[in-house]
C-alpha cells in the first residue's frame, strides 16, 4: 500500500526555483516533495498521510534546482584558462585541435574524463550536453563515467572531416560508420546519457558529412549540437564555404540539422533577423556563453531580445573557451556582459536580471531535457542544497539577496547535498 512511500523524498528548507524568467518563487521553511524522480509539489504543511515518510531537513539552507549546463567540451578541461590572447580560430589551431587529439589515447582520455566528470559534479551541474573528440571508442568511457557519477547528460562525438589538422580529421564514409556504430550502441544504454549527434561547425564538415549526419539524426531520432555564429572571421569562412546559402544558420537547415530532431547550437552572438526567425521557428535552443564569448573576444550575444522574441536560451560553460564549469558563474558572467552591451550599444538590449540568468541556467536549459529545472508538479526531481552561511558571515540577508550573492560569490564548498534524476548522487 505504501510502495509510493517507500519512493518518496521530502526536503525541507527554504526553497527556491523559477517559473518563469521574470521572479522567484520563494518557499520559506517548506517542502520539497518527491516521488522518485517527479516532483510532487512545494508545501508549507506537510499533510498527515506523509507523517511516516523522513524528511530530510536542511534548516535555512537554500534549495534550488540542479545547475544545466548547455555546451561543454569535456575533452577540452585540461586546455582552461590559456591561450585566451587569441579569437578562436587561431585558439582552435594552437591549442584545442592538440589537446583532442591525445583522445586517441584511452588512458589519457580516462584521466581528463574523470577529473571532468568530478569537476562537473562539483560545481552542482545535474544536466550536462557535452562535446567529446571524434575518437568514438573514448567518448563511450565519458559516457560510462557520467552514469556512474549519476549526471544526467547528452554526449557527442565530434565529427570532423576537413579543414583541420591531419592528426584530428575523419574519412568521410569512416567518420559516418564509426558514428552509426556509436549510436546504436550507445543509444539505449543508459537511463540518464544520451547520444547526440555533433558536427564540430560548419567549416569542419564536408557537404556530404552534414547530409549524413542529418539523415542519421532523422532515422534514429537523435538530438544534435554545433556551434553557431560565434566569430566573425567563422562567419565570413562560412559565407565563403557557402556562398549561396542565405546565412549561416541556413547552411544547417539545408542538411536537417537545425531543430528537425531537438537542436541546440551555440553561442548565436552575431545572428540576423532572418536566422534568429529560423531559430525560433524551428525550436532550436541556444547556448549562451558568456565567459567564453568574453575570453576568445567573440562579442556579447543579444540575449535580452532573443528571449524577447521568445527563442529558447540556456547557458554553456563552453570550457576551455570558458575558464570556468561552475553554471553559477556563467549566470554572473551573463549579468555583467548584458550591462556592458546595454551600456555601450545603447540599442535594444537590456541587462539581463538576476532571475533571468537563474531561469537561464536552470529552467531555460532544462527544456532541452524535458521538464527539468523547476520544482513545479511533473517535474523531474534534480535539486542543489545551498549552505551560505560563509558567505554570510553577519547578518543574513533577504532570499533573493542570497541567491544574488551565491550566484557572484558562491562555489562548489557552498553545495552540501545533490540529487539528481530523482535521487542523491
Ligand atoms: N567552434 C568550433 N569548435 C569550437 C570549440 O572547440 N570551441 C568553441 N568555443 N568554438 C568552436
Ligand atoms: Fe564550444
Amino acid at each position: 500500500m505504501n510502495y509510493y512511500k517507500d519512493n518518496m523524498t521530502i526536503l525541507k528548507g527554504n526553497i527556491v526555483y523559477t517559473k518563469t524568467k521574470e521572479e522567484f518563487i520563494i518557499a520559506k521553511n517548506s517542502y520539497l516533495v518527491a516521488v522518485g524522480n517527479c516532483i510532487k509539489g512545494v508545501l508549507e504543511k506537510l499533510p498527515e498521510e506523509f507523517k511516516e515518510v523522513p524528511v530530510r531537513d536542511y534548516k535555512d539552507n537554500l534549495i534550488v534546482p540542479g545547475l544545466v549546463d548547455l555546451h561543454t567540451h569535456a575533452s577540452q578541461f585540461n586546455i582552461r584558462g590559456i591561450g585566451y590572447d587569441k579569437e578562436l580560430l587561431p585558439w582552435l589551431e594552437s591549442y584545442t585541435f592538440k589537446e583532442e587529439a591525445k583522445f586517441k589515447d584511452k588512458t589519457y582520455g580516462r584521466k581528463v574524463y574523470k577529473e571532468f566528470v568530478n569537476e562537473l559534479y562539483r560545481q552542482g551541474t545535474t544536466r550536462a550536453v557535452i562535446f567529446a573528440t571524434i575518437h568514438e571508442d573514448t567518448t563511450q568511457i565519458l559516457m560510462d563515467l557520467l552514469n556512474k557519477k549519476g549526471i544526467c547528460a547528452y554526449v557527442g562525438k565530434v565529427n570532423m572531416d576537413r579543414n583541420s589538422p591531419e592528426y584530428l580529421i575523419e574519412q568521410t564514409d569512416e567518420s559516418i560508420k564509426k558514428t552509426e556504430e556509436w549510436i546504436q550502441k550507445c543509444k539505449d544504454k543508459y537511463d540518464a546519457v544520451k547520444v547526440i549527434i555533433t558536427p564540430r561547425f560548419v567549416p569542419s564538415c564536408t557537404t556530404s558529412l552534414m547530409n549524413k549526419l542529418g539523415e542519421l539524426a532523422g532515422e534514429y531520432r537523435i538530438a544534435v549540437q554545433s556551434h553557431l555564429s560565434e566569430n566573425v572571421s567563422e562567419i565570413q569562412w562560412v559565407k565563403e564555404l557557402y556562398p549561396e546559402s542565405k546565412s549561416y544558420a541556413h547552411v544547417y537547415d539545408d542538411f536537417g540539422l537545425l531543430g528537425q530532431t531537438k537542436t541546440i547550437m551555440a553561442h548565436g552572438v552575431h545572428l540576423n533577423e532572418d536566422e534568429i526567425e529560423r531559430i525560433k521557428k524551428n525550436n532550436v535552443f541556444i547556448a549562451h556563453c558568456p565567459s567564453s564569448n568574453v575570453n576568445l573576444s567573440s562579442g556579447i550575444a543579444e540575449i535580452s531580445q532573443l528571449l524577447k522574441k521568445g527563442v529558447k536560451v540556456g547557458l554553456g560553460s563552453d570550457i576551455a573557451a570558458g575558464e570556468k564549469l561552475s553554471i553559477f558563474n556563467s549566470m554572473a558572467c551573463a549579468i555583467k556582459i548584458s550591462k556592458l552591451r546595454a551600456a555601450c550599444l545603447k540599442d535594444k538590449s537590456k541587462p539581463l536580471t538576476i532571475s533571468e540568468a537563474f531561469y537561464l541556467g536552470t529552467k531555460g536549459g532544462g527544456e532541452f531535457f524535458g521538464k527539468v529545472g523547476s520544482f513545479e508538479e511533473g517535474y523531474e526531481f534534480d535539486a542543489l542544497v545551498i549552505d551560505d552561511y560563509k558567505l554570510w558571515k553577519f547578518e543574513k540577508g533577504s532570499i533573493e539577496e542570497r541567491i544574488e550573492r551565491l550566484i557572484y560569490l558562491g562555489d562548489e564548498r557552498n553545495i552540501i547535498a545533490r540529487y539528481a534524476f530523482g535521487k542523491e548522487i
